[in-house]
């Protein structure tokens, strides 16, 4: 049985790896691996968390602070680190990990720059341990269906793609009263959200980005930001905020609860942990400091020729993407809603994809639908990293190591630099690509 060290018990830790291997009967949802490994520390800025969730639990993780990397790999040994702090301390935990020739998995993104993602290549060079960046989004039954479809030569060789996401009101908010809205933490949307998109197209196409052109510009969050209840006069008492403020009112106010979401599981007991470590004062989503865009438009172009259209917007109606692909032989064409609950009119949870050949008929491809969080995705995943890889994800090569974390989170700094500096970025000035 391997057992596992946690660096970070975020939401994220909690649901997707600390619940599933204590094989908790109470939220069976998450899964019980309990017989495949066991976490036997958890490493964290506040200690507090961990004993909330060792009592709300019937646990006892032992809790290690940040400075007590080496105690807890003397007193633990684990055999594998996991790596689920916010994104900036990533590439810290996964070096040590690796100075310590153990395996890592990490969230994603698996660092928020390609000077750390080189930092953390060279490391893994000179360890016996490996990187395996947990993305996630791979696993989607229609993800999957895509790459299949690629593989099997459905769309013979890719053109390019066109990719539009959106965050809606509920979700796209919520990234500016977390860490996530400090580039220094996150690196930024077009990182910590975005790399799942890069990483896709990536993966399905087969091939690595090279150059990136972006505009960008911060419009509904931040100081002066549509909706900014103060544009002129600064920051106004979170409550005054809140009162002024249709997010907060749309979503929270009047006995109104928002419908689950995967990202802020605040409404299970598991999941509310003390977070005055992390954040000791009040934010909101209009705050001076909030120096990130909100909304992108980019265009990438791959080593084989292909390119991307895609844009980013973190204040939209509905939750999802609309995605086509282009190939010498034909088009694929989906539109995924990932909040159902949310959307602002009637949707399945069931994603079809359509199939267009050049000069065919248009035939439509459905996908099953998988309970669990990520459509699914997160479900299935655990067992390919806790018990072993499926034949399928063989097939699909959905294992991701340290080259696919890279590229993907070299995307999203070249879009927001490209934005910053006015010019158009290569994918090689980040990092030994
Ligand atoms: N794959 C997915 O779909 C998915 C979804 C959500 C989040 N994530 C990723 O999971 C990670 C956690 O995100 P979250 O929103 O759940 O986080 P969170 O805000 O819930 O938790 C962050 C944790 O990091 C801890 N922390 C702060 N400083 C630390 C330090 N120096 N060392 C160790 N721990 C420290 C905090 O105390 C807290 O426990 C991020 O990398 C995020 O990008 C991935």
């Amino acid at each position: 049985m391997k057992t596992y060290a946690i660096c970070g018990i975020s939401n994220r830790a909690v649901g997707q790896f600390i619940l599933p291997l204590a094989g908790n009967s109470k939220l069976p949802e998450y899964g019980d691996f309990s017989q495949y490994g066991k976490v036997v520390a958890i490493l964290d800025a506040d200690r507090e968390r961990v004993e909330t969730f060792n009592r709300n639990q019937g646990t006892s993780f032992p809790f290690f602070a940040p400075h007590e990397f080496d105690k807890m790999i003397a007193e633990t040994n684990p055999d594998v680190i996991i790596v689920t702090c916010h994104d900036v301390m990533h590439a810290e935990y996964i070096i040590r990990g690796l100075q310590y020739d153990r395996d890592v998995i990490t969230e994603k993104p698996m660092v928020i720059s390609g000077r750390q993602a080189q930092a953390v290549m060279d490391a893994e060079k000179k360890s016996k341990g490996s990187v395996r960046v947990a993305f996630n989004y791979r696993y989607m039954p229609a993800h999957k269906r895509i790459k299949r479809m690629i593989l099997d030569g459905m769309l013979g060789k890719i053109t390019n793609v066109e990719f539009n996401y959106m965050l809606d009101t509920y979700h796209g908010a919520s990234y500016f009263w977390r860490w996530n809205r400090d580039r220094e933490q996150s690196g930024g949307l077009t990182i910590t959200k975005a790399c799942h998109h890069f990483d896709l197209v990536n993966w399905w196409l087969n091939d690595l980005p090279e150059s990136v052109f972006a505009f960008g510009a911060r419009n509904y969050f931040g100081p002066g930001g549509a909706y900014d209840p103060n544009p002129k006069n600064g920051k106004l008492p979170a409550a005054e905020q809140k009162a002024a403020c249709p997010y907060w009112q749309r979503w929270n106010e009047r006995g109104l609860q928002a419908p689950q979401d995967d990202h802020l599981k605040a409404h299970q007991a598991a999941f509310s942990l003390p977070t005055k470590v992390q954040y000791p004062n009040e934010i909101y989503i209009y705050d001076q400091d909030i120096k990130i865009e909100d909304t992108y438009s980019a265009v990438v172009r791959y080593r084989n020729g292909a390119s991307m259209a895609y844009s980013l917007n973190a204040s939209a109606p509905w939750e999802g993407y609309n995605l086509a692909i282009n190939g010498t032989k034909g088009r694929i064409e989906t539109t995924h809603y990932t909040a159902p609950s949310r959307c602002p009119f009637p949707v399945s949870d069931r994603q079809t994809i359509t199939w267009l050949p050049l000069f065919g008929e248009r035939q439509i491809l459905d996908t099953r639908h998988v309970e669990g969080g990520h459509g699914g995705g997160d479900q299935v995943m655990k067992w390919d990293m806790f018990v072993s890889p499926s034949k399928e994800s063989e097939e699909l090569e959905i294992y991701a190591g340290s080259e696919a974390g890279a590229h993907a989170v070299a995307v999203g700094e070249a879009v927001w630099r490209s934005v910053a500096e006015k010019r158009q970025i290569e994918i090689k000035s980040l990092f030994n690509t």
